[in-house]
């Protein structure tokens, strides 16, 4: 019987080896690649949803940190410590109990959804709620980290780039090819620099080269970042990012430039979507696809219909959506209609004839 083996054991050959010393895994990787029918015929192409919430954490987040805690559990490390919206903080504070080292993490105040905070809290991390927003805790945390003994697990550290390109690599092994476009949520721009490098690499380019080619292209990159946080569609840093989708309520991403890189390299784009057109996606990934994803998830996913709307999907390509996260951690939003008020359960009394007659089968 064939078990997964977590996201180093399965691409062994092609992450470095200081990664492969000491491994600290919880069988991250190896998410369904599901095809769209929904999304396929609104959209007019041929769409699959990488369903990352499907991770041991419930996020993206878990191919990264494999790699970045086993790097540290190799050189001895007995601490680590991250920035977070709160999925970082949920995996690192549950790769820190499987290495067995001290996880310090800080978020931003108030702004963290309760189903991360709940994980960083039940895996005994040291939670800080700082008076700030994402890229102050980031400023911060980079600086404990040069100052004091604990490495650094955000995205900026190489590792976790390292681990999240296997996203990249299981598509193309689902798909037998790369895809022609790849649609992501854009934050921190960790995933998107990640996704492009191993891309790259499977298309026998940079490091790459080294070994037989498996895709013959890359795809064309469209990330999408939610309005009220979208510096890289605005140009410049915003210092006070707003949006319901707190985990990519960022104003100055780390990883800036490669995002910049995968999307004019690729030919590809990087827009904004409304928080209305968020939750829209989010309402179509749930009630019409059957896929649960937190707010920032469905942003990829609105981003492609609005580009549909607009005209500007090509006929028949072959496009993959990473949803990143689990519905499961900020649950609150499927309780809301379209028009903002609450959805309210019907209530009713067991004997079946009521039942039968509220279900409209009598
Ligand atoms: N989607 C989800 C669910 C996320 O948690 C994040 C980032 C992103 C998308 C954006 O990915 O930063 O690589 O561009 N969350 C980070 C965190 C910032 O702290 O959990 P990115």
């Amino acid at each position: 019987a064939h078990q997964w083996r977590g996201v180093i054991a399965e691409y062994a050959d092609r992450l470095p080896a200081h990664v492969q010393e000491r491994i600290i895994t919880l069988g991250e990787g190896g998410t369904p690649l599901v095809p769209s029918p929904t999304l396929s015929q609104r959209t007019g192409a041929e769409v699959f949803i990488k369903v990352e919430g499907m991770n041991p954490t419930g996020s993206f987040k878990d191919r990264g940190m494999t790699t970045a805690m086993s790097a540290a559990a190799g050189r001895g490390a007995k601490a680590v410590v991250c920035a977070s919206t709160g999925n970082t903080s949920a995996s690192a504070a549950a790769y820190a109990t499987r290495a067995g080292m001290v996880c310090a993490v800080l978020v931003p105040d108030g702004k963290i959804a309760m189903g991360k905070l709940s994980q960083a809290i039940a895996h005994g991390a040291t939670l800080l709620q700082v008076d700030g927003n994402f890229d102050d805790c980031l400023i911060a945390a980079r600086k404990l980290a040069e100052a004091y003994p604990v490495e650094l697990v955000n995205s900026v550290n190489p590792d976790r780039i390292e681990g999240q390109k296997t996203g990249a690599f299981e598509i193309v092994d689902a798909l037998g090819d790369a895809p022609d476009i790849h649609v992501l949520p854009v934050g921190n721009a960790g995933n998107i620099t990640a996704y492009w490098k191993g891309y790259r690499e499977y298309a026998g380019l940079d490091a790459g080269a080294a070994h037989p080619a498996v895709a013959t292209h890359t795809p064309v990159m469209w990330g999408f970042q939610a309005a009220g946080a979208a510096p890289l569609v605005k140009g410049h840093p915003i210092d006070h990012p707003e949006t319901i989708a707190t985990a990519i309520r960022i104003g100055n991403p780390a990883s800036w430039l490669q995002a910049e890189e995968a999307r004019d390299v690729s030919g590809g784009l990087i827009e904004a979507v409304t928080d209305e057109q968020i939750l829209a996606a989010h309402r179509v990934l749930s009630a019409e696809v059957g896929i649960f994803v937190e707010p920032a998830s469905a942003s990829g996913v609105a981003g492609l219909l609005m580009l549909s709307d607009q005209g500007r999907v090509p006929a028949g390509a072959r496009i993959v959506i990473t949803v990143t996260g689990h519905g499961l951690k900020d649950p609150q939003w499927a309780l809301r209609t379209p028009d903002g008020s609450d959805v309210v359960p019907v209530r009713i009394s067991s004997d079946v004839v009521s039942i039968a007659t509220a279900l409209g089968l009598d």
